[in-house]
């Protein structure tokens, strides 16, 4: 196979090639472990990837504790990595050592799999590590499969994806994504210290605090140069990535399901499959590593029955009616953002139960009389008849103490006998690791789905995991929740979408507080943050990008921002909601007809470009980070169009004026720019750069493109 070439060195002794368009990645069974031997740009012969030896260790029998270079290091000999095993097999063993069995290469269309079979020395546990290499993109995707083929029981305690391993060099920048409510995927880039770095998440679900995403750069890669490795695991609940420079300096990252208050059962017969751990390898800087992420989205993960769908204008009316919904409100909005060109129409929190504050009814997921008093078919048929397709809300895997839920099933939340249970925005957590949870949800669920014309769905999520107790639970399994729970989630994703397979899905959680590739491939969107304000979501934007893809990101155009009362231009609030899929969030009622129409205006040119915002490649031409302009730059799948976003947040000393140079044209190809007489080669545009000199304050432009 073209993918991955198998060499025996010498008896015993085995080497697999995975290469890519511009990447290599080598291991070796060396008669004892399964050791990585080159990670990077892809080399010439076959040869090239196996290591030389030193002429002599300097350290001779004093060289121990290293860490190994294992893909796949079991926990119990004399080693001291980050296990990506740790088990208890049933006579109390705690140790497992893994010896190679076999080998086997398939293809699957643009896909090649290898899959190394291990299998303990002594104990009937076997591993398999899946390798999925995506050639196009420079990305290997790995997990794992651990199968008891014994008689009893197997207890694991820690059970990771993968183990990558990073060439030497002198040193390493650290990016990883942290942040908080309102200000989400915050770019933080540090020198790689010696010691564990931890990118991680215990309460439950992937978090505001921190994102399943790494990468480590050599020295001063830039955004369109230099060499940089890079990952993101595919799950939703507890993570951990562990980034580790040894005093060797050698670099490994480690990642998958978090060990902390983790156990889990493996009974005879059982296998455990662990989250997918996406990495890849480029000489192209940053952004290239975000687009081979993204396109590998696009072209695998988001949804498949709706991946090539242009993705319609939302109109949601949280920010202006919050739980106040009522069928005259949300009639009057949906008027006026029909007449916009807005084509999906959601109603927000607030139209069930008694949920009149965020203190009641959640969890009561029947149509609140008072507010919809023939139910919802009357705001869905005038949204339908105003030539709009109607979603809606939803907060499943939550309960207000104040519900009739509760009363009826206070043994559905996580809690602990004997201890207070606390709340987070007045609510608790069902447990929706045991089954009759997920049953009542998807009952809820095909409920709605089933008898009324909902075409989408935000999937909210608004708190974290605490007291996770779980006292009925099968027997030495209660601390499989923190697993069990989100694949309950994506289990029940999973349904909905066959059954309804029209309908799409927006993952939020109190914002973006659970965007990660594992619920990708069970939601089309995700809402990115509460915060509004456009100039503080170009910066949410920037770390968002660096591993989603712009298809994923829903961004609302809203009024005066609540958060902290700034006021933009029109133009400022859509150019930002643009770069991704468009939403308006505004009080439209109180708009005057100039605004109505400018906004018009702009939902049509946002038509006109959408398949460029949405499908296009993304680049990041200038970081507001670094100065007070910023810009971005889409080009069109088919090349055709460009259209760059440029956005100044303060002149000073007079007006602003740069050249932003643009990236990825094809450089002989002329390009018509808006509003001038003669084209420019793509290259002119790349070298020279698009002249901008702007004033003011928050201002900001829209520039297409035509390729000639
Ligand atoms: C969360 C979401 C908001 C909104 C409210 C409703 O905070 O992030 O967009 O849906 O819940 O209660």
């Amino acid at each position: 196979m073209r993918f991955v070439q198998f060499i025996e060195t010498s008896q015993n002794e085995y080497l697999w090639v995975l290469e890519t368009q511009n990447m290599g990645y080598a291991f070796v069974w060396n008669a004892h472990r399964l050791e990585n031997v080159y990670w990077g740009a892809k080399l010439p012969y076959p040869a090239d990837y196996l290591p030389r030896e030193l002429p002599f260790d300097p350290l001779g029998n004093w060289n121990f504790a290293r860490n190994t270079h294992e893909e796949f290091p079991a926990w119990g000999d004399y080693k001291f990595n980050e296990p990506c095993l740790k088990v208890r097999f049933g006579d109390g063993v705690r140790a497992c050592l893994l010896d190679y069995r076999d080998a086997t290469i398939s293809e699957n269309g643009a896909v090649t799999r290898l899959t190394i079979h291990l299998q303990d020395e002594h104990y009937p546990l076997r591993v398999r590590l899946i390798y999925d290499i995506y050639a196009d993109y420079d990305l290997i995707v790995r997990r794992a499969e651990i199968e008891n083929v014994g008689g009893e029981a197997v207890e694991i305690e820690q059970i990771l994806s993968a183990a990558w391993h990073l060439p030497q060099r002198d040193a390493y920048q650290l990016t990883s994504l942290s942040g908080k409510w309102g200000g989400e995927f915050q770019l933080q880039r540090v020198e790689l210290p010696r010691g564990k770095q931890i990118i991680e998440r215990r309460r439950g679900s992937t978090g505001f605090d921190s994102n399943p995403f790494f990468a480590l750069a050599d020295g001063l890669a830039q955004e369109d140069d230099g060499e940089v490795w890079f990952g993101a695991l595919a799950f939703s609940g507890n993570y951990k990535i562990v980034i580790e420079r040894d005093a060797f300096e050698h670099i490994n990252v480690s990642g998958g399901i978090h060990d902390f208050d983790f156990r889990w059962r493996l009974d005879a017969g059982e296998t455990f499959v662990t989250p997918n751990f996406v990495a890849g390898y480029t000489a192209a800087g940053y952004g290239a590593a975000s687009r081979a992420l993204h396109a590998y989205e696009l072209e695998h993960v988001v949804p498949r029955a709706t991946a090539r769908q242009p993705r319609p204008i939302v109109y949601n009316s949280w920010y202006v009616t919050e739980f106040d919904v009522s069928l005259e409100n949300q009639e009057k909005a949906a008027e006026l953002a029909a007449k916009m060109g807005v084509e999906l129409f959601v109603m927000d929190d607030g139209w069930f139960g008694q949920r009149n504050t965020d203190r009641a009814g959640l969890g009561d997921w029947y149509v609140n009389r008072d507010k919809f008093p023939s139910g919802l078919a009357p705001l869905i048929n005038r949204v339908n008849e105003l030539g709009m397709e109607f979603g809606i809300w939803v907060e499943p895997e939550m309960v207000n103490p104040d519900s009739d839920l509760y009363r009826a099933h206070p043994d559905w939340v996580y809690h602990f006998p004997n201890r207070p249970l606390s709340t987070g925005r007045n609510q608790y957590v069902l447990n929706v690791a045991r089954p009759d949870v997920q049953q009542f949800i998807l009952d809820f669920m095909h409920d709605l789905l089933g008898n009324n014309n909902i075409k989408f769905i935000k999937w909210d999520m608004n708190r974290h995991f605490s007291e996770p107790g779980w006292m009925d639970a099968p027997e030495g399994r209660d601390r499989e929740l923190w697993v069990r729970h989100t694949r309950g989630v994506y289990a029940i994703f999973r349904q909905l979408r066959e059954a309804y397979p029209n309908v799409l899905f927006e993952s939020c959680s109190g914002g973006g507080g659970r965007i990660d590739l594992g619920i990708m491939q069970y939601a089309e969107q995700f809402w990115m943050s509460d915060n509004t304000d456009p100039y503080d979501d170009l910066f949410i934007q920037e770390g968002f990008t660096l591993a989603h893809a712009p298809l994923t990101r829903m961004m609302w155009v809203t009024d005066t921002n609540w958060l902290n009362g700034r006021s933009y231009s029109l133009e400022f609030r859509f150019h930002l909601a643009m770069m991704g899929v468009l939403g308006m969030g505004a009080d439209i009622t109180r708009w005057s007809q100039a605004d109505l129409d400018k906004a018009a205006e702009l939902i049509a040119l946002y038509k006109d470009i959408r398949e460029t915002m949405q499908f296009g490649a993304f680049y990041r031409l200038r970081s507001p980070r670094e100065s007070a302009l910023s810009a971005f730059e889409f080009i069109h799948p088919s090349g055709r169009e460009a259209v760059v976003t440029v956005f100044l947040s303060q002149s000073q000393f007079g007006y602003f004026s740069t050249n932003v140079r643009l990236a990825g044209l094809e450089p002989n190809t002329r390009y018509q720019v808006d509003g001038w007489d003669e084209p420019w080669s793509g290259q002119a545009l790349m070298q020279r750069g698009l002249p901008i000199a702007l004033k003011g304050a928050f201002i900001s432009k829209l520039i297409r493109l035509a390729r000639v």
